[in-house]
């Protein structure tokens, strides 16, 4: 609970800095406690102390700083050209094809701009459409809202991975853009990029594949466990890719990069304006000021981690899952939906309230999130070392949680930021 009354107005005296950090600090009581290793979502758990305090340091340097003029900040300009770089290089395309965002939905709106303009400067078409499995990240109805263009989710197949027939069928003379996700958040399966990508190129449509949660952290994951489906910019037919730094790259938030396979492509997302007495204003992505800190502090994390770095915490993941998976299956009846892919959790029981279940884990400090389906984790590295609790406390909550009802309560949200 933040403490203090709420304030409706700018103070007319101003309150001294160690009152206001000692007020936020009470404040944040209630916040997610990620560091404890007990919570799933939201930050990805690095459990690096030197890399977080590298980063405390290089937001400090940076803090000031706006990287709207990259005229004005060479330094900003550099580590943001390389940022799009170690990532085309790591995703399969060229250094030079790409932009860095301030997150995944940025990133998808992107995109989704560029297959409009696309579609109506290339393809003739007025009113474009996206074509989207239903288990694809709201960003891409948002971005299709925002953007005044007709998004359609199709529903995915008995895998949780999307339906290629089902899409086909729907492609019609205004289709634009076909997604699929590496992997979606729901259930962390991949879609089969391989079949979309090739049904979007045999009619000259463009294929995005989400990455944002995957991006940053599958091509660690096939050298740790194994090689997985192709599902980057290098498979045939993928013609642009969202991936997020600030998640499985475990920079703070505010980092991501939109990819494409071909420089014309990103050139639909830029916008220049020359008739402005403030002089001559041009922008790579929708933003305008842009925050220095992510740009630097996302630079600094793959610097420092490295391939090595980043293969050390898939490491951590792959154990914590297996760990935690095992441990979901052992109880006889919680099952994990959809074989997934990677690092991402949904599971069900047959037997027990789910509500209830989560309330027991809750009880016991752990906090996952509840969505239609199930109780959903994100696993970090920072689970490794809570691994085992976790299995000892869900085997003690299954115990203790009540038989599933008929009528499951409704799911907390995603993202509740309030609309009113
Ligand atoms: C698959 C996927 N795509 C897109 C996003 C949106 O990313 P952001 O919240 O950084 O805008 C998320 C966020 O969890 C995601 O999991």
């Amino acid at each position: 609970m933040a403490s203090g009354d709420p304030v409706s107005a700018l103070p007319r005296a101003g309150r001294p800095g160690d009152e206001l950090l000692a007020e936020m600090t009470a404040g944040r009581s209630g916040d997610l406690d990620w560091r404890s290793g007990k919570a799933f979502s939201l930050v990805y758990n690095a459990a690096d102390p030197s890399l977080e305090e590298l980063q405390h340091q290089v937001a400090s340097l940076f803090l000031h700083d706006n990287a709207l003029n990259p005229f004005a900040y060479p330094s900003l300009a550099k580590m943001e050209g390389e940022l799009v770089a170690m990532s085309a290089d790591l995703l399969g395309t060229e250094a030079r094809n790409g932009a860095l965002t301030s997150g995944g939905t940025e990133s998808i709106f992107c995109a989704v701009q560029t297959a409009r303009e696309h579609a109506r400067t290339q393809l003739g078409i007025a009113e474009p459409t996206v074509l989207l499995p239903s288990t694809a990240h709201p960003a891409f109805t948002k971005a299709a809202h925002n953007l005044d263009i007709e998004s359609i989710r199709v529903p995915v197949d008995s895998t949780g991975r999307a339906d290629v027939a089902a899409t086909e069928a729907l492609i019609d003379d205004r289709t634009a853009l076909i997604v699929g996700s590496a992997p979606c958040y729901p259930y962390g399966s991949i879609d089969p990029i391989e079949e979309l990508a090739a049904l979007a190129a045999s009619r000259g449509l463009l294929c995005h594949v989400d990455a944002c949660l995957g991006g940053w952290l599958l091509p660690f994951w096939a050298e740790v466990t194994g090689p997985i489906q192709p599902w980057d910019l290098r498979v045939e037919g993928v013609t642009s890719l969202s991936a997020d730094i600030h998640k499985y790259g475990y920079a703070y938030k505010g980092a991501s990069v939109v990819l494409y396979r071909d420089r014309s492509l990103l050139k639909h997302q830029f916008f220049s304006f020359d008739d402005w007495p403030g002089g001559f204003y041009g922008s790579a992505t929708p933003a305008g000021t842009r925050p220095a800190p992510p740009i630097a502090g996302a630079w600094a994390t793959l610097m420092h981690l490295g391939h090595e770095g980043f293969i050390a915490k898939a490491t951590a993941i792959a154990e914590a899952t297996a760990t935690i998976a095992a441990g979901i299956d052992a109880t006889g009846d919680l099952r994990v939906l959809h074989d997934p892919d990677m690092s991402v959790l949904l599971f069900t029981s047959a037997e027990r309230s789910i509500t209830s279940l989560g309330a027991a884990m809750t009880k016991r400090g752990w906090k996952l999130d509840q969505v239609q389906e199930g109780l959903h984790l994100m696993v970090s590295p920072g689970h490794r070392e809570v691994a085992d609790q976790f299995v000892v406390d869900l085997g003690e909550a299954y115990a203790e949680a009540e038989p599933a009802a008929e009528q499951e309560a409704a799911a907390a949200p995603y993202a509740g930021r309030a609309i009113s």
